[in-house]
């Protein structure tokens, strides 16, 4: 039996494995066997953040994983944040539960179209959001997550011309507090772009005490609506530490689960998107990893994520770069 293909095609649950809570105990005993460590995205399934060692946002994973003891690390999350974690600790075994966890901003900026676009665009230093694949990270100079972005822009000197990829809307944010001559690849998040500005106008006229806060990958006209921007561990960070008591949350609603965690008595509303028939705010990558497949995944360590040494070294480059001036 293959494992690994049946894992890749089907997300793979074998008959034997646990439920309920004998399954989460399953889990913590091969983590414990096996000297591994759980890293979850704040978009991740509510139980799947309960099992994790860590949650946070792209950067604080990615500094995670670059100092870990592990032997392994599971990560749920998407493919791009998974390649990051070995790209910062080759030695170790990287799983991610499901092969299919992609990432639409991620693919929306193919490796070999990019390239092409830096060959007619030169003199320019690239900047990649981390939401790339390794082949992209390769070719760039140096990558930055959306907590440093700006930081990440405003260590170059005033007068260097910079491309920034893939995020438009980010890019858009960053470009607007930096006032840099920033070239901005058209990508975007297929979660993020589709928050309606008219509904969350009718919610905020139902809740007029609610702050409207949201990730810097949303379209502008919501930025412009938005009390306060930031990465998923700022927006936590935001509501546990603000004095309102309500918050419409403009990104993917994964992580109201740590900010209902920190302050049970506050009210947090998703904010709605344009079709009001369906729960389009959630991302369905990040809801792939489940407790079933992150068992399997400990118990085969499969599937592991592999990359070409050549690859690895020079994606390894910008990732550096960015945490040397972010801080590791
Ligand atoms: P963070 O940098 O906030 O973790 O965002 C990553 C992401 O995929 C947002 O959609
Ligand atoms: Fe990618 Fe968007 Fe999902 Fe974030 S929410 S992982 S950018 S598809």
């Amino acid at each position: 039996m293959d494992i690994e293909k049946l894992i890749k095609e089907k997300g793979y649950i074998d008959q034997e494995t646990p439920k309920g809570e004998d399954l989460v105990n399953a889990i913590r005993d091969l983590c414990r066997e096996k000297n591994a460590i759980i890293l979850a995205h704040s978009y991740e399934r509510d139980e799947v953040q309960d099992i994790a060692d860590f949650t946070g946002d792209s950067l604080a994973l990615s500094q995670e994983a670059a100092k870990t003891n592990a032997d392994i690390i599971v990560f749920a999350g998407v493919h791009f944040m998974a390649e990051t974690a070995k790209i910062l600790s080759p030695d170790k075994k990287v799983l991610l539960p499901d092969l299919n966890a992609a990432c639409s901003l991620a693919d929306s900026c193919p490796a070999d179209e990019f390239k092409k676009f830096i060959k007619e665009n030169p003199g320019r230093t690239v900047i990649s959001y981390v939401n790339t694949s390794a082949e992209v990270k390769a070719m760039s100079d140096i990558i930055c997550t959306s907590s440093n972005a700006v930081k990440i822009v405003e260590s170059l000197p005033e007068n260097e011309k910079i491309i920034f990829a893939p995020d438009k809307n980010l890019g858009n944010y960053v470009k607007s507090l930096t006032g840099r001559d920033m070239l901005i690849w058209p990508g975007s998040c297929h979660v993020h772009r589709q928050f309606s500005v008219e509904r969350i106008v009718e919610l905020k006229k139902q809740n007029p005490d609610a702050k409207i806060i949201a990730h810097p990958e949303c379209e502008e006209p919501v930025r412009i609506m938005a009390d306060f921007i930031g990465s998923t561990s700022q927006l936590i960070r935001f509501t546990s530490s603000d004095k309102g008591n309500k918050y419409i949350i403009a990104t993917e609603p994964g992580v109201i689960h740590q900010m209902k965690l920190n302050d049970p008595e506050k009210i947090f509303i998703p904010a709605p998107g344009h079709d009001a028939t369906c729960a389009c705010s959630e991302c369905e990558f990040m809801k792939m990893i489940t407790l079933e497949k992150i068992y399997n995944s400990l118990k085969y360590e499969k599937p592991e994520i592999i990359l070409d040494k050549n690859l690895l070294k020079k994606a390894s480059r910008s990732i550096e770069r960015m945490m040397e001036i972010s801080g590791k």
